[in-house]
């Protein structure tokens, strides 16, 4: 049967494609981005007492009160920014939930949504799905930050939203607040909306603090903010995220949300409730990443192939241009086929700029796996 294809250009995403090559080469996988240790068995054993006390049921539809009080608080306490419990937060299945909920309850036919390359890959299917557009602004190397007169001249009335992404994936670039400051003199007499994807918060390094854009009082009145429990507290699996938006915002996104989702899977709710009690919880996150990020460096320096800076995430972009690979897939085929180590290609990120010679490292691994895996890079 032949019928239209929504996203007839989109493949398998290269993170499941890269895993999958690891598992059939054998090969050490440095390349998705998920820890191959587990979360604090305290978090587990929260989990189990709420599966045992009964919380098995729908939660409510915005997210377990219990939740939004505790994201709040560790919001205003990390961020100095009020949201209300009730009206400005929604708990969701993880980041890309939150984020094609957004991009559904205010992208329609037609309309243009700014993205920078390299692109996180679900953005841009997410967008067409709805009939949108992406207008793609370029992040150039080294320092991979938006140069924000590229910005001003991408808007057009057609302009809906912008999709920001700090620390980013995969550069590892960070936002500060003059960056933030730039992009509020640019939207001030527009009704752009922003989507800020924030998974990486609690993963920055060099002292530098993360700088949400709800920091930002213009920005924050035309944003949705969001985050994963995932990446903070090692739990990609749980898929636990969550929306930070004004309330007139809030209530176009909880319209399409209870249709989409519904509600998330309620013991881990209470359990991630209880857990953030404790803020060292999501304080000593960014510590833990810098040791791995500096162990990271240190076993690249037996290689040529040389890393850029990584402000924030958890990931390192290597330099490859003096070899002879033509290509990222070129280079990251041969090492998962012929030296046992999967990364990841930059071409995927682009589609409408030319992807440097770079290819990158997931660093969220144990110490044995990174020496086992970066030892296959000293023979550039
Ligand atoms: C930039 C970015 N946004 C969103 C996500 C997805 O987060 P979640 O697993 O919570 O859906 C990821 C996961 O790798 C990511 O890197």
């Amino acid at each position: 049967m032949k019928f239209q294809l929504k996203l007839p250009n989109v493949k398998n995403s290269i993170f499941a494609v890269m895993s999958q090559k690891a598992n059939e080469f054998g090969a050490v996988n440095l390349s998705q981005g998920f820890p191959d240790f587990d979360a604090d068995p305290k978090l587990i054993d929260l989990v189990t007492y709420y599966m045992k006390k009964g919380c098995n049921q729908y939660a409510p539809m915005p997210g377990v009160p219990a939740l939004r009080q505790a994201i709040v608080k560790k919001h205003q306490a990390h961020q100095d920014v009020e949201y209300d419990v009730n009206t400005e937060i929604t708990v969701t299945a993880g980041a890309t939930q939150a984020i094609a909920t957004a991009i559904a309850a205010t992208v329609c036919p037609g309309d243009e949504v700014i993205v920078f390359e390299p692109t996180y890959d679900a953005y841009v299917p997410l967008i067409e799905l709805q009939g949108g557009i992406s207008v793609p602004i370029e992040l150039k190397a080294p320092d991979f930050k938006p140069d924000w007169a590229d910005v001003k001249n991408a808007i057009s009335p057609k302009t809906k939203a912008i999709i920001i992404n700090s620390p980013h994936n995969p550069c590892g670039s960070v936002l500060d607040s003059s960056d933030l400051q730039e992009l509020a003199n640019i939207l001030k007499n527009t009704k752009v909306l922003i989507i800020s994807d924030e998974v990486y918060e609690h993963i920055v390094f060099d002292e530098k603090p993360h700088v949400s854009i709800s920091s930002n009082r213009e920005l924050r009145k035309r944003s949705f903010v969001i985050s994963s429990f995932g990446k903070t507290l090692h739990t990609t699996g749980w898929k636990v995220g969550y929306c930070l938006a004004p309330e007139v915002l809030t209530n176009e996104f909880r319209k399409a949300h209870q249709f989409i989702v519904y509600s998330v899977n309620t013991p881990m709710q209470y359990a991630i409730a209880d857990y953030l009690q404790d803020s060292t919880a999501y304080e000593r996150v960014s510590s833990f990443y810098e040791e791995k990020r500096n162990l990271t460096l240190k076993l690249l320096k037996k290689s040529s192939l040389k890393p850029l800076h990584t402000s924030g995430t958890y990931f390192q972009l290597v330099d490859y241009s003096h070899t002879n690979f033509e290509n990222g897939i070129e280079i990251t085929n041969y090492l998962v086929k012929e030296k046992s180590l999967s990364l990841i290609p930059l071409e995927p990120f682009y589609q409408k700029y030319e992807a440097p010679k770079l290819i990158r490292i997931c660093f969220a691994k144990k110490d044995k796996t990174l020496k086992k895996g970066l030892k296959s890079l000293n023979a550039f």
